[in-house]
């Protein structure tokens, strides 16, 4: 029997859910993963409010769903109701894929970081071993991100965020020591070799208080968001000099990539999804 088509004979169904959902570009992702790599599933965009979000969950289930994927503002409400977490989503506290085991329990997992590191590793060739970093933001994002970055053993990792409390207890969340953290006016003055913005300022145009010094030319800049143009960040990253300024294009086809992986057992070519995407933004 073709894989693609489940033990009812339709093809499997799978779904981004968030609010807003509209401007999701992950069904145009999997939709090109799956012409790619010959899989027949459909993908489709999914609203819910915060309020239906469990009943949501449990009705797509009823209704034959393979996986899903979370985007915001449900990755900790997903992360509540899974009944198995890879070490991935359990260190976040947060999940944005999830499958469905045969009695309907729900796997959880995170491809944030996975799909953070191979964008700045693999597509932009910059290491994290030996490096010194500056993470701009304490909220869910970095959550994602965090240990996989520690796992790549950079020299040096700061943390700044606008609320200090907020950055100081996902250090303790993480029972991590050699991180240090602070408020924007309290950064060091010195340059980081690798600036991650995982603050959602960019999403709203608004731009950090940050001083210049932070950045030297071969500085590498990586916005997590993704614009048609620069990000905010990425342009204050530029004004100051900055060569290698990302945005967070390739994460994005990169984490749903490792989503795919994990429900298809396939993995698509994203090089060739990240260049269609620019096009289309
Ligand atoms: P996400 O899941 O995208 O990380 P979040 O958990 O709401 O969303 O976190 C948003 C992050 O962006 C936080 O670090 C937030 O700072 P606070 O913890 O002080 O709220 C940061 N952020 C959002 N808007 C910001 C702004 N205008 N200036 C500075 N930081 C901002």
């Amino acid at each position: 029997m073709d894989e693609a088509i489940s033990a009812d004979g339709l093809i499997d169904r799978y779904c981004v859910i968030g609010n807003p959902i509209a401007h999701s570009m992950s069904p145009l992702i999997h939709k090109a993963f799956a012409t790619q790599t010959q899989q027949k599933i459909s993908y489709q965009a999914v609203l819910t409010e915060k309020v239906d979000f469990p009943t949501t969950i449990e009705q797509f289930y009823r209704q034959g769903m393979k996986g899903m994927n979370i985007t915001i503002p449900f990755k900790m409400d997903a992360w509540e109701i899974t009944d198995q977490y890879s070490p991935d989503a359990k260190l976040a506290m947060a999940v944005n894929t999830i499958s469905f085991d045969k009695s309907g329990g729900i796997i959880g997992d995170n491809t944030d970081g996975v799909g953070f590191i191979r964008d700045l590793m693999i597509n932009h060739n910059t290491l994290i071993k030996g490096k010194d970093i500056l993470i701009l933001g304490a909220g869910g994002a970095v959550r994602g991100i965090l240990r996989p970055i520690l796992d790549e053993q950079p020299d040096k990792v700061v943390i700044a965020n606008r609320t200090v409390s907020r950055a100081k207890q996902l250090v303790r969340d993480f029972n991590i020591v050699d991180v240090s953290v602070c408020g924007f006016d309290e950064l060091p003055e010195r340059c980081f070799d690798i600036v991650i913005n995982a603050t959602s300022a960019s999403l709203y145009g608004k731009q950090l208080p940050l001083s210049a010094n932070l950045i030297k030319d071969d500085t590498c800049c990586y916005d997590l968001v993704y614009a048609k143009q620069n990000t905010t960040f990425g342009i204050w990253a530029k004004q100051n000099g900055a060569t290698k300024v990302v945005d967070g294009l390739g994460m994005l086809v990169e984490q749903a990539a490792e989503s795919f992986f994990i429900w298809r057992n396939i993995r698509p070519d994203t090089s060739r999804v990240i260049k269609q995407l620019r096009k289309e933004l």
